[in-house]
């Protein structure tokens, strides 16, 4: 049964590169610029600098996953993990690298938990114990050996050099830093580094990083061994174990990158359909935009008024999140009903329960597990000449990750073990419950919702994604709508957003998303919602509109992001 399903999906990949090559070949063959966008000015720099010099778009995305690990603390760095979704234009072959953390051999299900089995605050967040095996060397380096051009050295040039001369601490730096001030102090490699005196460093202070330039110079000489065995790998143990932490030389050493078959979608519209390629499990992204967006295929979204239109992928999402919860964890250590959600018939008998008149209480969805749940990451786009394509998001998880530094390596750790369900049915940090699937297991990658992706019209292609936690994959929903009906790279970023997740069974919103006679008759239709002054988010996206021969590319005006063609 499994090897039928398995030949199914193959054979379905097949049809959709075939038809993907089928448009593209009516259209532009080549783009005529290429376009980057990532969230940082020195990243996109970086990134264009490579192409400059004869790289292409893999090249490129590992200069940006390297400079995006010296300037952006924040988000995302060499201590982090992440997905790398590619295409490939020469054969249309497309891949997601896998590049998630994986939780320690020592890692066990109720390693969170006190003696009276509940949550011990703050574990999975702060210090080493939270942090998984690291995930983006791995990446960087499979990426350059296996797509590239340059040699890994090449790439990884720009991203040394700047670690060693430094960047300005921005406005959102100080931001982030003031939110984690506390987890940074208590790591004294952290602190020297971050912080300055162990305050907050004022804005345009330069932080210069020369071990971790030191640890990137390694790398660019032994590849991927560079980081995982050697006296990079001994220090990173030898620190996390004498804070506290359970790493072992074996985690490192053990540690691979997956290629796994990205989840493909299609959404319907009387503006056309559109191809949606996303990230596979262990990231809940593609399947859960994808049923979100089965489900709108079934409504003439532009036919709806403005508040039924709201309420209507409201109800959606709502259905796609719980789904998430019940169903979704590292398809490696648990058997996920792919084929089920991603089906049309699915969608259908999720859309047939939803009244255009009454939001549905979560607690009423049935199969519902009470028991175990970004505000920061990173997302860039890439689009070269050729037409290759890299959507990454990456990721340290927390802002500064868990705000702890291994000393003598400059690198800072993730906290993603906070992204498993620490115990199933309670709320993590974005408040999203989890279910078995996603229990910590030795070895296990915990769930994401990072949702690197490609969408298709007839017209052109998008690059998009974004960071945000739980919030990624609504934003990623509207954006595609958005898409879908015309929209273009500096519409997507600039969309105000609204969001529902099943659990805590409210609706977010930045103040512009709804007026204030949409909430009050979303509220009269039941929904409980809560308005964000402040926005979130840092969308990436180039797009490539192939009908009229133009790329175009755009940075979230909500961040500090940069977005540029060439
Ligand atoms: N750490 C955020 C995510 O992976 O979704």
């Amino acid at each position: 049964m499994d090897r039928q399903r398995k030949t199914a999906r193959r054979i379905n990949a097949v049809i959709f590169t075939l038809l993907m090559l089928g448009l593209d070949s009516a259209l532009a063959a080549t783009p005529p610029q290429a376009g980057i966008a990532t969230a940082h000015p020195l990243a996109t720099r970086a990134g264009l600098e490579i192409l400059a010099q004869g790289g292409n778009a893999f090249d490129a995305a590992v200069a940006v996953t390297a400079m995006l690990a010296v300037v952006e603390p924040t988000g995302s760095g060499l201590g982090g993990g992440g997905f790398w979704l590619l295409h490939r234009a020469g054969d249309g072959f497309e891949t997601l690298l896998d590049g998630r953390e994986t939780a320690p051999q020592a890692a066990h299900r109720d390693m969170y938990l006190g003696s009276d089995g509940e949550v011990i605050k703050g574990l999975s967040i702060d210090g080493p114990l939270a942090a998984g095996i690291p995930g983006i060397p791995a990446g960087m380096t499979h990426l350059a050996e296996h797509y590239g051009r340059l040699s890994l050295a090449h790439s990884l040039a720009p991203a040394i050099r700047q670690a060693r001369e430094g960047f300005a601490v921005s406005e959102h730096y100080r931001r982030m830093a003031t939110f984690r001030l506390a987890a940074l102090r208590a790591s004294p490699a952290a602190a020297a580094l971050f912080l300055q005196d162990n305050e907050i460093p004022p804005e345009g202070y330069q932080i210069r990083q020369p071990e971790l330039a030191d640890t990137l110079e390694a790398i660019a000489r032994q590849g991927h061994d560079g980081f995982y065995r050697g006296p990079v790998a001994k220090k990173l143990v030898d620190g996390v174990r004498s804070a506290g932490g359970i790493w072992t030389l074996p985690d490192l050493t053990s540690y691979r990158v997956i290629e796994r078959e990205p989840i493909r979608a299609r959404y319907r519209s009387p503006h056309g359909e559109m191809r949606i390629t996303s990230a596979a499990p262990p990231s809940s992204g593609g399947i859960t935009l994808a049923t979100t967006l089965n489900i709108l295929s079934g409504y003439n979204l532009d036919a709806q008024d403005s508040v039924t239109r709201k309420h209507l992928i409201i109800e959606a999402m709502r259905r796609a999140y719980r789904d998430r919860a019940v169903y979704l964890g590292d398809p490696d250590f648990t058997r996920i009903p792919v084929e089920r959600l991603l089906h049309p018939y699915y969608a259908d008998g999720l859309r047939a329960a939803i009244r255009p008149d009454r939001a549905l209480p979560s607690d009423y969805l049935p199969g519902v597990e009470t028991g175990p749940k970004g505000r920061d990451t990173t997302h860039f786009s890439i689009l070269d000449r050729a037409g290759n394509r890299v959507a990454a998001t990456l990721t340290i998880n927390y802002p500064f990750g868990s705000g702890f530094v291994a000393p003598g390596t400059g690198v800072l750790l993730n906290d993603e073990m906070d992204d498993f369900s620490a115990r199933p049915g309670t709320p993590n940090v974005y408040g999203l419950v989890g279910g078995e699937a996603n229990a910590i297991a030795p070895g296990k990658r915990p769930l994401s919702s990072m949702s690197p992706s490609f969408l298709q019209t007839e017209h052109g292609v998008a690059v998009v994604g974004t960071p945000g936690g739980s919030r990624i994959i609504s934003m990623l929903v509207l954006a595609a709508l958005d898409f879908a009906t015309g929209g273009d790279a500096r519409s997507m970023v600039g969309l105000p957003r609204f969001h529902h997740q099943y659990l805590p069974d409210v609706v977010h919103y930045e103040t512009a998303a709804l007026s204030e006679d949409e909430v009050a008759e979303l509220e009269l239709r039941g929904h409980t919602l809560r308005e964000f002054t402040q926005g979130w988010g840092n969308m990436q996206v180039v797009v490539w509109d192939k009908k009229h021969a133009v790329v175009s590319a755009a940075a979230d005006p909500r961040v500090e992001g940069e977005a540029a063609t060439q």
